[in-house]
Order: C-alpha cells, then structure tokens, then sequence
C-alpha cells in the first residue's frame, strides 16, 4: 500500500505544481523525442526557445528528414554536441522510411534508432504513449537512491540497471507519464543536488532516507 499512496502522491503532486513547459503541451512522439534530446545535455531554460524554433520549424518527423544538414546545425547552434542533432535527423529519417512516419510503440523497435537509448526510449514510450516504461536518467537516479535508501554507486555503468528495475516495480501503470515526469520535477524542483527540500517534498511520507538516512549524503558517486 506504501508503493500505491507513493504513486498517488507523486502524480497528484505533478499535476498540481508542474511547470508550464512548451514540450508538456504536446503528446506527439516526435515532437517529446526533439525535446528529450535537447534536454539530455542542456538546461530547461536555455533549451525553450530552440525547442519552440525547432519545433516551429520541423513540426513533423518528415519536415527534419531530409532538410539541409547546414540548416539544422544552424538551428542548434548555442546548445552544442552537435552529434546530437545529425543523431536525432538520423533517427528520424528511419522513423519515416522503415515506419511510415510513426515513432514505434515498444522498447525492441524504438531502441533501435539512432541516438536513441534506454533513457529516451522510456521517455517517449512513457509521456507520448503511456507506456509503463522506465526513464532514468541523473536526475531520477539522485530522486530513487533517497526514496528507496540506495547507495549503490552511480558511477558505475551496471548501477543504472538496479535503479530501472526498482523503477520498473514502482510506476503507476495507469498513470505512467505523469509518474515518470513527476520524478524528473521533483528531481528538478525540490530532490536536487545539494540542499533538497524535504519539508516541501510530496513524497517525504514515503522517502526511507528522509526518515532513516540522510538524503544530503545520496546518491552515492565515486570519482571514476
Ligand atoms: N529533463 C529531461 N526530460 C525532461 C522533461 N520532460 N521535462 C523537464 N525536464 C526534463
């Protein structure tokens, strides 16, 4: 019944306080794969305005397909990691020649694409298609080590796969986008780095290193 009113918790809490952010309008797959890409290494708020010119621009997988590569990295220029972009055309460029246009709907097809990992794949998956997928990322490692207690390494490549299956046994099945977004907020807003602010936490009731721990000292990263 903990992971039952932690779900509830986490969701309600989502859908009350989220920020109003451009990509959170839309339910289209490729438009939240555009978004998850530019936010894999680059700021909110510096990512909005080249998320809506982007967006603005190549509305649809067959408007990036085949545009000029010049004109795409023009559209980037400032969020860098260029590879990122000829990544996401080539990814895109698939979707429209081997799915018709469609960004697939499972794992095994989805993780195929260019530049498409685990951690996309579940996003997409989650928020376009409410799919019970996980998406785990920094942030949402940071967010389950407190919740959970978890003090495995997250330097440690094998680390990620404990966080996806503990992951993978607590999301909302009928609620799987506002779940896996929730993490990530509560990452982004009140779970962060340094100084969480437990006091405001939605889920502190259900947080084992905000009652037994010390959440300040997880996770746990060693200098690799
Ligand atoms: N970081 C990664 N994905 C995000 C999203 N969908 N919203 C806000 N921040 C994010």
């Amino acid at each position: 019944q903990y992971t039952k009113q932690f779900r509830q918790a986490l969701v309600q809490w989502f859908l009350e306080e989220q920020r109003d952010l451009p990509w959170r309008r839309t339910k289209e797959p490729y438009q939240i794969w555009v978004s998850e890409v530019m936010l894999q290494q680059t700021r909110v708020d510096t990512v909005i305005p080249y998320y809506n010119r982007f967006i603005e621009k190549y509305p649809t997988a067959e408007s990036l397909a085949y545009s000029p590569e010049e004109e795409l990295l023009k559209m980037w220029e400032g969020l860098g990691y260029y590879s990122r972009v000829r990544n996401l055309q080539a990814g895109v460029r698939e979707v429209v020649e081997v799915y018709g246009g469609k960004v697939p709907d499972n794992r095994v097809d989805i993780s195929k694409l260019k530049g498409v990992g685990p951690y996309t794949a579940g996003a997409i998956l989650s928020i376009a298609y409410g799919k019970p997928e996980h998406a785990v990322d920094g942030n949402v490692m940071r967010v389950l080590s407190r919740v959970l207690n978890i003090d495995a390494d997250i330097a440690l490549p094998k680390t990620k796969k404990i966080f996806e299956q503990a992951v993978t046994e607590l999301i909302d099945h009928e609620n799987a986008s506002s779940f896996n977004q929730g993490l990530m907020e509560l990452g982004a807003l009140i779970c962060t780095p340094t100084s969480p602010k437990c006091l405001l936490c939605p889920v502190r009731d259900y947080c084992t290193a905000f009652h037994e721990g010390d959440p300040s000292s997880l996770p746990v990263k060693s200098k690799k």
